[in-house]
């Protein structure tokens, strides 16, 4: 091969690998990674992208080269030069890949290995997914349970993952990792967090109307403040427990069974806007012309007998007919005596 020749394809080359350089640093393909996990899942990408342009260049480099120099003239029609194969070339072109490939394969196995470890030191949090809920509980904390998903930044938290009846998946973008939850199993999933924020929990699996609202949020806290959260979570919960509103039972069912995510309920505390609010239940019984008491004892079991303005059916869960009838029990009196 002429100099003149491989300094030409070198620069064309070279002017892809920039292009696509580019392309992969300018466009925010990827969230700011949030945990140690998202790292290392964000080195793997940068590792197959780099071998991708390099790969890209030599290949572009070589193509437009060839259908610039070796264009058909408007009068030439005779064949070109009669070749035989390159074996050299062909002994290059497939180790260069099986190299690369297993390279990918290592670098992907180690990252994947990393991420599943879990450090001794760590903080155990329950979840459980139901339709269209998350709820996290902390068995560190006396089974404290709430609809967010809280954490100290820099303490590895190990996700112990349950489904109440489809399979839902569980899916931080800035953590990076997506675990489904599997009705009948046990999955987990280990989160370092290290940048503080607030970030959006999806639901990735699709199942059933409420699919889209199966959303909630992990925020992630400086130490102090994380016990600070803690503290005031558990004092609301003793609180609750002797207050006028039913308290104990009817609180711990209200917040076990999801309720807190979608509904607003002052007595609880919470501040879901998925479905209507709960502290107007008299008035709405009195729209849907049911007493009170049969009226929300029918709304959680039988939810789509009466819709409020506004709202839609086949969003609120279907399984609630199923709870044990202390608990709905529980759970119906905490919510008319919660009424003003
Ligand atoms: Cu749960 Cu989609």
């Amino acid at each position: 091969m002429r100099r003149g020749v491989l300094a030409r394809l070198v620069a064309v080359g070279l002017a892809a690998a920039a292009v696509t350089t580019a392309v992969a640093l300018f466009v925010p393909w990827l969230p700011t990674p949030a945990s140690k996990q998202a790292d290392r899942i964000d080195f793997v990408f940068w590792f197959v992208t780099g071998i991708s342009i390099a790969i890209f260049a030599l290949v572009a480099a070589v193509i437009l080269y060839s259908v610039v120099r070796f264009r058909a003239r408007p009068d030439d029609d005779s064949d070109g030069a009669p070749i035989h194969g390159n074996t050299t070339l062909e002994i290059v072109w497939t180790a260069v890949p099986a190299v690369l490939v297993t390279a990918v394969a290592v670098v992907s196995a180690v990252a994947l290995a990393q991420n599943g470890h879990v450090p001794k030191k760590h903080m155990r949090v329950n979840v459980l997914a139901q339709q269209f809920a998350w709820s996290f509980s902390y068995p560190k904390y006396q089974g404290l349970t709430v609809s967010q998903l809280r954490m100290p930044i820099g303490e590895a938290v190990q996700l112990k993952m349950h489904s109440k009846d489809v399979i839902h998946s569980f899916w931080v973008p800035e953590f990076g990792q997506k675990q489904d939850l599997v009705p009948g199993i046990e999955t987990n999933v280990v989160i370092t967090p290290k940048r503080l924020g607030t970030y959006p929990i999806v639901c990735t699996e699709l199942c059933g109307e409420g699919h889209a609202l199966m959303r909630s949020e992990a925020v992630v806290m400086k130490p102090a403040a994380f016990a600070a959260w803690v503290k005031e979570q558990e004092t609301l919960a003793a609180k609750a427990a002797q207050g006028p509103a039913g308290g104990g039972p009817g609180l711990a069912a209200f917040n076990n069974n999801g309720c807190s995510a979608c509904h607003t309920y002052k007595p609880a505390g919470s501040t879901g806007t998925t479905g209507p609010d709960l502290d107007n239940l008299p008035a709405d019984a009195r729209r849907a012309g049911k007493p009170l008491v049969a009226f929300v004892h029918e709304s959680i079991v039988d939810p789509n007998a009466y819709i409020e303005k506004g709202y839609q059916p086949n969003i609120m869960p279907s399984t609630f007919k199923s709870l044990p009838k202390a608990q709905l029990d529980a759970l119906v009196k905490f919510l008319i005596q919660g009424q003003k």
